[in-house]
């Protein structure tokens, strides 16, 4: 059977940037900027992103490419009789970790938008809106219902196939969710302050710079947010065909999911500070402080409907992107279809789901990884450790195993300046702050 192929360039493209442009831009992207310093932490991720994350974006959808196979099968192939293809495991691994926390976080959201839909978070209800949140996660099935609503709706977009559903839903509902964020940010700023806020995004605290953590965090914060690292880019690469120009595509990519960050973060933080919340609150910051700011603004219950409808949207585009490296690889190594697969996969992900709900309530004691919860554990193991792995084991794959030549034509890049700049990156630079970063994390070195 011939491999599936996008239909068109700007399919590739809508589907990438929803890939990137997810949860991690908003729930992701505050609650690590504002565990981490704010303003120090942005610095370092906006670093990553432009010196580490864009150009081995470029490399990982170039490798697909040329491979025109699954996260396992592009290394077998590109690099035969070499162990290269283990490195792939890392990025299957990681796409059941982070699903399995993902679908938990897009199920709360789609809880909220029911709750606007129903009109019971036009107003804070009687326990506020921290109160509700922390009853509901809480509770023993609730959240799972959720959960497994949003796995289906992932499975069933895999099952019949990327292209349809997702592109078009995204040329409609990405502008949409841009919109919203940019008229929210504005409301944010006119909150009693906000300046605080913008304080503590963009005024970096030098004293931050010396905890060797912030690194790792903005580091792992640079992949999940570019869905770098696993393979999902690589896999998406796979179904272009070769005529496609890559390094202006990737570009693209990078610019519009910084964009969304850091535009999420104009609206998070003021509201953060303004409406007296810790912006160390983790995981829940968003579902707090959001419902907070719609319940001030003028029709904010309609918006709040509309924005959170958004936010679902642009979860199912990334976790369609994540269920994909899987099913694509169990596909072709054990033959199975496409239905099979994605309906199997989603539900051992769905599975993991269930124990990252529950590590808010009944299971709120275990944790997996220092004081980490289970959420945290597992979003820990991916981002930080086997998405930086799989970008490296990337990176030195076209950086030393490829010649120079080879390289340079696997991502359209030509022979000149930039093309010198980007080579230089993928085979020294990131490796080697990749590598700083684990070790400064592990204590051997400090930077
Ligand atoms: N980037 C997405 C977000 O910001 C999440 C995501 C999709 C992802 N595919 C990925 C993260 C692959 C890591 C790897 O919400």
């Amino acid at each position: 059977m011939a491999r599936e192929q996008w239909g068109t360039k700007l399919g590739f493209m809508l589907a990438a940037m929803g890939s990137a442009v997810g949860l991690g831009n908003i729930w992701r992207f505050s609650f690590v900027a504002g565990n981490n310093g704010g303003g120090a932490f942005l610095i370092l991720y906006l670093l990553f992103v432009l010196l580490i994350g864009v150009p081995l974006l470029l490399t990982e959808v170039s490798i697909g490419r040329k491979a025109q196979s699954d996260v396992v099968g592009s290394f077998q192939k590109l690099a035969p009789k070499t162990p290269w293809y283990l490195t792939g495991f890392f990025g299957i691994a990681s796409a059941f970790l982070i699903l399995g926390f993902y679908a938990v976080v897009a199920g709360w959201a789609i809880f909220y938008f029911w709750n606007y839909i129903n009109g019971s978070f036009f107003t804070s209800p009687e326990v506020g809106y921290e109160g509700a949140f922390g009853q509901f996660i809480s509770h023993s099935w609730h959240p799972i219902a959720w959960t497994a609503l949003f796995m289906i709706l992932t499975i069933v977009i895999v099952l019949s196939g990327v292209k349809k559903g997702i592109e078009a839903a995204n040329k409609i509902f990405m502008p949409l969710l841009a919109i919203i964020l940019i008229g929210l940010a504005f409301f944010s700023l006119s909150l009693e302050g906000a300046s605080e806020g913008l304080k503590f995004l963009f005024q970096p605290d030098w004293t931050a710079f010396s905890n060797p953590s912030i690194y790792i965090a903005a580091l792992g914060q640079a992949f999940f947010s570019l869905s770098l690292g696993m393979g999902a880019m690589l896999t998406y690469g796979s179904y272009l065909k070769k005529e496609n120009k890559l390094p202006s595509a990737t570009l693209g990519i990078g610019i519009m999911d910084t964009f969304f960050a850091i535009i999420s973060g104009v609206v998070i933080f003021p509201a953060v500070f303004a409406f007296g919340i810790d912006p160390s609150s983790g995981p829940p910051l968003v579902f707090i402080t959001l419902p907070s700011i719609f319940e001030q603004m003028p029709f904010g219950g309609i918006i709040g409907l509309v924005f959170f409808f958004a936010l679902i949207l642009a979860s199912l585009s990334s976790s369609v992107s994540i269920l994909e490296v899987p099913t694509a690889y169990f596909m072709r190594a054990f033959g199975w279809t496409r239905f099979a697969t994605s309906v199997l996969v989603g539900s051992i992900m769905f599975v993991l789901g269930i124990g990252v709900s529950l590590g808010f309530g009944l299971w709120s004691g275990v944790t997996p990884i220092g004081d980490l919860n289970i959420l945290d554990s597992m979003d820990y193991i991916a981002s930080n450790i086997l998405l930086p792995l799989g970008g490296l084991s990337m990176a030195l794959l076209v950086g030393w195993y490829f010649k120079k030549s080879e390289a340079l034509e696997a991502t359209d890049m030509k022979k000149g300046l930039l093309g010198n700049v980007w080579f230089t990156i993928v085979k020294f630079i990131a490796p080697v702050m990749i590598i700083l970063i684990f070790l400064n994390q592990i204590g051997v070195i400090s930077l």
